[in-house]
């Protein structure tokens, strides 16, 4: 018996021609992105202090310009400041916003109290108080249709992501380790997605996993690694590390046997990530050790001896210890050096996380926290911190470029035995775990490439001088106890008040959506801590901090008062 295949081809017409919308015409695409620029640009206009960051509770009566208004700055050298105590007077270009800052200027949008303010896109008739009257349900984005919606309806939805977001990239975000990213790296991902090459083979596209190389040769060198290094971009600095710790493993580490007397040192600063990549290894039943801070926040060396030795008695395995060079909770750096010698003392693996400090490597007056990186085994670092890439930008480096390879070779699958690729081409793909991974190279070659590297240099140079700025002016403040900065993070409290009064005046300081910092508890004291990170964070906006700190302060005062009396 045969049976007839009868096609349909009046099916498959209707088929391809729908399929076919997925081509986009240069004339769509074009006026696809214009309107995407618009929405973006809109809300760009509202990364300045005028506008409250989506997440908080917008204030009855704060405005920015009453708060200008700072401490006279007596100069004590070229490009040295100190505060006198209690002037609180303004100095020519001090206080004073720029277009587009803390204050409007002409054309700005500028919203006050009872003002209604609205843009295309935008959700907020006034500071934040959509985002009070919404319907649980208008926050939820678009559900998933069968058949397309307009572009127009598309980006409306979509635009609203920017009231109910922290809005990384803010001036007055210095929470966490706020996130940045630039236009030209926008850019360099609309041409990854755009052109889309499989970038982790050489076979599939040499040019591609060549940027890739260049920015991890060129990330290798920075930190004073051999070209015999190798690397790779990853999703963030979690991965980074994970790709580090497995490298770690293979080479330190015996059997899976052993993983029960396998032991990890840290610091009791060193990011919590780091616990987390050993159990996704499969080794949650190793040991981790946390080795307590010195007075400067730094590992003690001391110590990590001692419980190592220990450990070595007690027939456990230490086999890794991460030092970090720019701690995220206080932005203390390591001693490496010495870390490195008690590391190759017992055959250890040496890794440095050097996520969110790494790039600071560039900046002269902050070189040299970093010596003795280059002994390092392995190094984790975010460019999509330092390089104000997107997140999702990690790079992981291992000093000896083979030991990485061995850990990530594998037999290739049947479906690839017809690639021809030279001994001496090293695959990304066999320098990681992932394979099919987006192009994430042009994000960060593309704003290099544009601004070049000096660029970088300079703002990151400038958020370690902000840093210090805020440091002084905090620290001739009354009832401000402030611990002097490594990198660009400011830890600031009201000594001798409690927790509670502190985290007061956290919410005070935030109340208005105009500045977002955290607390962070260390050695068992609570601070507020700034991290001061975004490109967009200028002087004038730590002039405006300063101001609100002071105030607050003030208001805390009396209500400290009130608490002694009640
Ligand atoms: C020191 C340090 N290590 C690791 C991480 C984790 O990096 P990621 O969020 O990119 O995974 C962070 C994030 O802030 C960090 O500050």
């Amino acid at each position: 018996m045969s049976s007839e295949v009868v096609f349909d081809f009046d099916y498959l017409t209707r088929l391809e021609d729908s399929s076919r919308k997925l081509e986009a015409s240069p004339q769509e695409r074009f006026e696809m992105m214009l309107k995407a620029q618009r929405e973006v640009d809109t809300y760009l206009e509202q990364l300045n202090l005028d506008h409250p960051m989506g997440w908080v509770i917008p204030p009855n009566e704060t405005q920015v310009q009453s708060d200008l208004g700072q401490d006279k700055l007596v100069q004590l050298g070229p490009g040295q400041v100190q505060l006198g105590p209690g002037q609180a007077q303004s100095g020519p270009g001090q206080a004073q916003s720029g277009p587009g800052q803390a204050q409007s200027g002409p054309g700005q949008a500028q919203s006050g109290p009872g003002q209604a303010q609205s843009g295309p896109g935008q959700a907020q008739s006034g500071p934040g108080q959509a985002l009070l009257d919404q319907e649980p349900h208008e926050t939820e984005p678009l559900p998933i249709p069968e058949h397309g919606i307009g572009i127009d309806k598309v980006l409306r939805d979509f635009s609203r992501i920017g009231d109910q977001m922290e809005r990384e990239g803010h001036p007055g975000h210095m929470a966490y380790v706020p996130g940045n990213s630039t236009a030209p790296a926008a850019i360099g991902d609309f041409l990854a997605a755009s052109f889309n090459p499989y970038s982790l083979n050489v076979a599939s596209c040499r040019r591609a996993v060549k940027m890739q190389q260049v920015i991890v040769q060129w990330v290798g060198r920075l930190f004073g690694y051999p070209d015999t290094c190798a690397g790779n971009l990853t999703s963030g600095g979690t991965v980074a590390t994970m790709v580090a710790m497995a490298t770690a493993r293979d080479k330190k580490v015996p059997s899976s046997q052993d993983y029960h007397r396998c032991v990890l040192y840290v610091s009791e600063l060193t990011h919590d990530g780091v616990a987390k990549c050993l159990s996704t290894l499969g080794m949650r039943e190793a040991v981790v050790r946390k080795v307590p801070v010195d007075d400067r926040y730094r590992m003690d060396v001391n110590l990590l001896r001692k419980f190592i030795e220990n450990d070595v008695q007690s027939n456990l395995l230490p086999f890794l210890v991460v030092a970090t060079t720019g701690t995220t909770d206080v932005g203390s750096v390591d001693p490496v050096p010495a870390i490195r010698a008690v590391a190759t003392q017992y055959n250890m693996w040496l890794h440095v996380d050097a996520c969110y400090g790494g790039f600071f490597v560039l900046c002269n007056s902050a070189k040299h926290l970093f010596e003795g990186v280059e002994t390092a085994d392995s190094i984790a670092v975010d460019p999509h911190k330092g390089l104000y890439a997107p997140f999702g930008t990690g790079l992981v480096l291992v000093r000896n470029g083979a030991s990485l390879r061995d850990s990530n070779t594998r037999h290739h699958g049947s479906y690839m035995q017809d690639q021809r690729t030279n001994p001496e081409d090293w695959n990304p793909e066999d320098l990681t775990f992932e394979q099919s991974a987006h192009f994430r190279a042009p994000r960060v070659w593309l704003p290099l490439q544009l601004y070049g590297v000096a660029t970088f240099r300079d703002a990151l140079q400038e958020k370690l001088e902000l840093a210090k700025y805020l440091y002084l002016r905090l620290k001739c403040q009354p009832h401000i106890q402030v611990a002097e900065p490594v990198l660009s993070t400011v830890l600031f409290r009201i000594p001798g008040a409690s927790d509670n009064i502190n985290r007061s005046l956290l919410e005070e300081i935030s109340a208005d959506g105009r500045f977002f910092v955290s607390t962070t508890t260390v050695k068992g004291t609570l601070y507020l801590r700034a991290c001061i990170f975004c490109y967009r964070t200028h002087r004038q906006h730590l002039d405006v901090f300063i101001n609100k700190v002071k105030k607050a302060i003030v208001k805390m005062e009396l209500e400290w008062e009130f608490c002694y009396a009640g």
